[in-house]
């Protein structure tokens, strides 16, 4: 990621951050819309959910400066993901989803740029896990 799109997640995560709840709540709703057959994967309530997937997007995007120090537990993440039953065409879903959901809750701020920048950190996140989960990119 380039330092402007970092600069560009970080602000836009700052304007997302009264609407985080709603954002993830959303995202979950719209994903197992899409596509049911994902629901069977969760056993944790969709609001829960919601917050722990923030938690660690909230994580990610504090750590952006130095990914590095973040990239052992976002391996671990993924392989934790191997015994969710998550498979590598399941991340594309999700990222679909995910800047859906940023679309809807940032509205007219969901610019090109922003949508580049986050196109990014999704797919640095995605190679770290699918890393960690022995299926490398
Ligand atoms: C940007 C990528 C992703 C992030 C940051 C993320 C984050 C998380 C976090 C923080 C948890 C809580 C449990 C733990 O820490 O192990 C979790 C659980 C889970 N995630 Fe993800 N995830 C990602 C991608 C995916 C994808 C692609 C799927 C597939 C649909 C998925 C499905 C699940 C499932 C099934 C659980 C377990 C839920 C339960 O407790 O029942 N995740 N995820």
């Amino acid at each position: 990621m380039t330092p402007e799109q970092i600069a560009v997640v970080k602000a836009s995560w700052e304007q997302l951050r009264p609407v985080s709840e709603q954002t993830a709540f959303h995202f979950y709703t719209h994903l197992f819309e899409q596509h049911p057959e994902l629901h069977g994967l969760f056993r944790t309530d969709t609001r829960e959910q919601g917050h722990k997937l923030m938690a660690m997007l909230d994580t990610a995007v504090a750590a952006l400066d130095d990914f590095a120090a973040l990239e052992a537990d976002i391996r671990a993440l993924g392989a934790r993901h191997v015994d969710y039953g998550v498979t590598d065409t399941h991340y594309v879903l999700f990222q679909d989803g995910l800047l859906w959901a940023l679309n809807q809750g940032l509205g007219a701020a969901y610019t090109p740029d922003v949508e580049a920048a986050w196109r990014a950190l999704f797919g640095r996140i995605s190679a770290a896990m699918r890393n960690g989960s022995g299926n490398a990119p």
